[in-house]
């Protein structure tokens, strides 16, 4: 009983951001992201008899006790729907470094919600996963789908799950993630949610969000880069603000992060089409189209070759290996 599956990590243009019940991970809005080619998670489970308790190893990195605990639970939850009882042992890696800016809880749980449950013969459609996935981790909803995805709000369970809009080959977008902090956050993205609430922006955040994300995907049904990127970044900030405002304030942006965003301004005024998004991190993502990468790229190295840089395209979601 055993099964290996990989999923991408994902970029959210739209964020999931405030939740509107806690246990179930059910967003207060619906957020659209894409799926990243060079920031995956691959994990293997196999139950079985001859196992005492559960076992989990990260190849690449050690997992902290409260981590171990959170894929135990999402085990038990798997474990529960199969109606089996069997321990299991877990070994997973990532594509990527943590704490660079991509959300590994978005692939680690869509890789682990796949090969657990095939492991199980569950046999689970892409609903189906998605909405587990959900349950450990909000934005793993969004890793399990191809391309282009976009995460429904509802306020049941199994209406709140994450589709495909558009293939990956649909627009050759690029991510090119730039890490400029390698510490830690010292704020987790799941106490950011429960903080979210306490802004006097955020009310005004959520009554625009049904017309953003209508605008947001006229654009992506259009190719608009202009538009789509204009969105991406004024939705982080927009995000940002509502931290920066929470109580206690959230203020995730280092000396590098703030550099960086004038950068891309600056480029961008100078002729290169170029936006950023950020997470409830410091480091940032740039979007842009194929035909402004090596330039990007060139100007990255400039004034920050001294930070890693991964450059993503638009990928599949979960796969069984
Ligand atoms: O899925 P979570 O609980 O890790 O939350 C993700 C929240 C953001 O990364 C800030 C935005 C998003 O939609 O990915």
């Amino acid at each position: 009983m055993k099964a290996t599956a990989t999923a991408p990590s994902n970029i959210a243009f739209i964020k999931f951001f405030g939740k509107m019940n806690e246990e179930l991970r059910l967003p207060v809005n619906t957020s659209i992201s894409m799926c990243l080619s060079d920031a995956f998670t691959t994990t293997t489970v196999e139950f079985s008899p001859d196992y005492l308790s559960d076992s989990i190893e990260m190849t690449d990195g050690i997992l902290s006790r409260a981590e171990k605990e959170r894929i135990v639970e999402h085990l038990d939850r798997i474990r529960k729907i199969a109606k089996n009882r069997l321990f299991a042992k877990v070994v997973t890696r990532n594509s990527f470094p943590k704490s660079s800016g991509i959300a590994s809880s978005a692939s680690g749980f869509a890789a682990l919600t796949l090969a657990a449950s095939s492991a199980l013969n569950l046999n689970l459609n892409e609903k189906e996963l998605s909405i587990i996935a959900r349950l450990a981790s909000g934005s793993a909803s969004r890793s399990i789908p191809d391309g282009f995805v976009e995460w429904k709000k509802s306020n049941t369970s199994q209406e709140s799950y994450a589709y495909s809009l558009y293939p990956p080959d649909y627009w050759d977008i690029y991510d090119i993630v730039v890490v400029v902090e390698k510490e830690s956050k010292p704020v987790t993205t799941t106490d950011s949610h429960k903080l979210a609430a306490g802004s006097p922006f955020y009310k005004t955040r959520i009554i625009d969000m049904d017309n953003k994300v209508k605008t947001f995907k006229h654009a992506l049904k259009r190719k608009d880069f202009h538009l789509t990127g204009e969105i991406i970044e004024g939705e982080a900030l927009n995000m940002h603000a509502v931290m920066l405002t929470s109580h206690p304030p959230l203020l995730y942006w280092t000396e590098k992060t703030v550099s960086l965003m004038k950068e891309v301004w600056q480029w961008r005024k100078n002729g290169t089409e170029v936006y950023f998004t950020l997470d409830a991190g410091p480091n940032l993502h740039l979007i842009c189209e194929e035909k402004t990468v090596k330039n990007i790229l060139s100007n990255l190295g400039k004034s920050f070759g001294q930070c890693e840089i991964i450059v993503n395209k638009p990928a599949n979601g979960a796969r069984l290996i």
